[in-house]
């Protein structure tokens, strides 16, 4: 059974009956139904037309919309409407809204401009879920609800007085007493000791407008902790009232947010927004990244570590663009290589954003499957075309991405990277290297939230990646140390293990909780000055470029130097030791995992191409198994796979063989 309560994959989109005249409804979910669209996710900014004034509930618009798609036989996602507060309510309980951090106060004409803990706004978000819910649930064509949208969309840190109320109390049940958040926080540096609780504040503007980064640290927890809560009070409500099999669930996945909370403590499973032609409007990619749309497959991978089977809410059908973004239309083939991405990676319900583009608006350049005119057109017809290859995928809906290499990651570190430049780019080039790499050798690879998962977890892995976990707890080196003894094979990166919970260096020898099991002792390091040139390891014949960042390493306890450096005045200091624990293996690499250096890793560890004996394919291709085989092609350009053994293309039925020439975009699913 599939996320949304059926025995196959299935397509979405998102519609806004509100946009639209009353006569065309039924048109368009027909349309829709014709060409194999069975669900519709309305309501998400439509709070006014439930309450059009405070205190009065009139539910006949959707009412009348959802007799509409019961007549239509259509399935329906219903929202909580908490995105877009009204205007009388942010008129008049100013309160609600957020602000900057020089305390300009958010007002009304675009959205996501509350804050989570204004008491108000809990009390009045309550008491329309409570409302919505109480009269909607039991309408037979409600298969699911989605809470608010995009949480931490747009705008993800949060300054108003509510805020800064709620962040004293967050602080207050964390550390107790002042004693020890200034111990935590270490604010005998540069005389920061408080003395009261309503001397503590939210960072603010300061000379450079560097803060505490400890302070910082917590800042983003707390803005997380008050995301997840404000989540938690609607998914208790709708739990009350949703009928059985019926879901909850929200959707993206933005900063300062612990997603895997919040799902696990409000959602049945995590629902994505996936727009691969952001990669043109945003510094999403590095300029010489050859990946763009392709790098939302990283995107999907993180979806995975939240729920291993996942929804796409938002799939981009059309050209993105507001006001001041452009971005080109998905050319002939994207839409199906991007639904099959979003399906190889875990998704087993693909909802396209949206039906009809808005002719007016903030979003009127946001196009969905239609244009303005809403006659049918190329894009509605490739949409027909993947609902008939999605019939032919058994198999698929339910079924888990296979990966046996895993990379850890964890929300303090990636928050502490935020504030942190040294820890930032460490981490972003070697998620990024890792990534290249795993797709260009076609080796699927999982993303394991280490703050998140028990000791078992990582057993199923050969090989792990930890690039440069900075902050470690006693916890997690446990977790490691399972890992490696079971028999895994544990790779680390430079800056491992220095820092503890609240971000403050350890004074123990580096690094850390991992010495032992790295079996590594680091005397000396440095950032690689840019006028020191490409540093160079040696490890046997093979050359490694140790960009960024450089661990000077020795070997303790009976591990080995396995690889030195070759270049700058630490010529001969170990550049990676291999240290053998139970029946594992740790690697401790005192530089960043760069494509090349991640690619060899991956070669000399055994791990990479894990499918070649069934395929062979080019770096432009990527290489999944869920289920099925699923080979896409990114490149606008006919590319050649060579099929190792006879494989069933489930599109066409036909067995195949040897080479086979794909199509720009084409994408083939074959029965493995
Ligand atoms: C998402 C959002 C939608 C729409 C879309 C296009 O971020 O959930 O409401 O705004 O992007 O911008």
């Amino acid at each position: 059974m599939n996320l949304i309560g059926e025995h196959r994959l299935s397509l979405g989109v998102c519609y806004y009956p509100e946009h639209w005249q009353e006569d065309e409804w039924e048109k368009d979910l027909q349309r829709m139904l014709e060409n194999g669209i069975r669900t519709v996710r309305i309501a998400e900014f439509a709070w006014n037309r439930i309450e059009p004034e405070e205190g009065v509930f009139d539910y006949s618009f959707f009412d009348r919309f959802l007799d509409v798609a019961e007549k239509a036989g259509m399935q329906v996602i219903f929202c909580t409407p908490t995105a877009t507060p009204p205007a009388w309510l942010t008129k008049k309980y100013p309160e609600v809204l957020n602000a900057t951090m020089e305390g300009v106060v958010y007002q009304h004409g675009f959205r996501r401009h509350y804050n989570y803990n204004s008491p108000k706004y809990q009390e009045l978000s309550r008491r329309i879920v409570g409302r919505i819910a109480a009269h909607y649930a039991s309408r037979p064509c409600i298969v699911g609800w989605q809470i608010d949208n995009e949480f931490n969309c747009e705008v993800a840190e949060f300054y108003s007085d509510c805020d800064v109320a709620a962040f004293r109390e967050f602080l207050k049940k964390k550390y107790g007493t002042l004693d020890a958040l200034n111990k935590a926080w270490g604010t005998v540096f540069w005389n920061q000791t408080y003395t009261a609780w309503d001397e503590v504040d939210v960072p603010r503007a300061t000379p450079t407008g560097r803060v505490n980064p400890h302070r910082k640290l917590d800042f983003y927890r707390f803005i997380s902790d008050s995301a997840c809560r404000f989540a938690k009070i609607q998914s208790d409500i709708l739990r009350r009232y949703v009928k059985k099999g019926d879901f909850i669930t929200t959707n993206g996945i933005f900063g300062n947010l612990d997603s895997h909370r919040m799902t696990e403590e409000s959602l049945d499973f995590m629902m994505y927004d996936s727009y691969p032609n952001f990669s043109y409007c945003h510094g999403l990619y590095h300029k010489e990244d050859p990946t763009k749309d392709r790098n939302w497959s990283k995107h999907l991978s993180e979806v995975r570590s939240i729920s291993p089977l996942f929804g796409i809410m938002e799939q981009q059908s059309g050209a993105n663009g507001s006001m001041e973004m452009m971005a080109p239309v998905p050319r002939p083939g994207q839409m199906t290589l991007w639904t099959m991405q979003s399906i190889a990676h875990g998704a087993d319900f693909v909802s396209y954003f949206r039906w009809r583009t808005a002719t007016m608006g903030t979003e009127m350049y946001w196009h969905g499957i239609l244009d303005y005119s809403g006659r049918d057109n190329r894009r509605l017809a490739e949409v027909k075309e993947i609902s008939e290859k999605l019939d032919c995928m058994k198999g698929v809906a339910g079924s888990r991405y296979e990966a046996k290499v895993a990379v850890l990651r964890d929300y303090d570190n990636s928050w502490n990277g935020q504030a942190d430049v040294w820890q930032r780019k460490l981490d972003e080039t070697s998620i990024w290297g890792l990534f290249q790499a795993c797709q260009y050798t076609h080796t699927p690879y999982d993303y394991v939230y280490i703050d998140h998962c028990g000791k078992k977890e990582l057993d199923p892995y050969q090989v792990v990646f930890y690039p440069h976990g900075a902050i470690l707890t006693k916890e997690r080196a446990e977790i490691l140390r399972h890992y490696v003894e079971q028999g895994g094979t544990l790779v680390l990166g430079c800056r491992t293990a220095f820092k503890d919970i609240h971000g403050i260096c350890v004074t123990d020898p580096l690094p850390g909780l991992l010495r032992e099991l790295a079996g590594v002792d680091i005397p000396e390091y440095t950032v690689v000055a840019p006028d020191t040139g490409v540093v160079k390891a040696k490890w046997g014949d093979t050359e490694l470029d140790t960009m960024l960042f450089n661990d000077q390493l020795t070997a303790v306890d009976g591990a080995e130097v396995a690889a030195e450096y070759t270049d700058g005045y630490y010529r001969g200091a170990g550049a990676l030791v291999c240290n053998h624990a139970g029946e594992g293996s740790v690697y401790y690499y005192g530089s960043v995992f760069t494509a090349d250096v991640a690619q060899i890793f991956l070669e000399k560890l055994g791990a990479a191409e894990p499918y070649a004996k069934m395929i062979e394919a080019p770096e432009e291709v990527e290489v999944a198994v869920r289920g099925c085989l699923f080979v896409l092609n990114y490149s606008g350009e006919e590319k050649v796979i060579t099929l190792h053994q006879k494989l069933r293309n489930v599109y066409t039925g036909k067995e195949e063989t040897g080479a086979q020439t794909l199509s720009g975009y084409e994408t083939r699913v074959y029965e493995s």
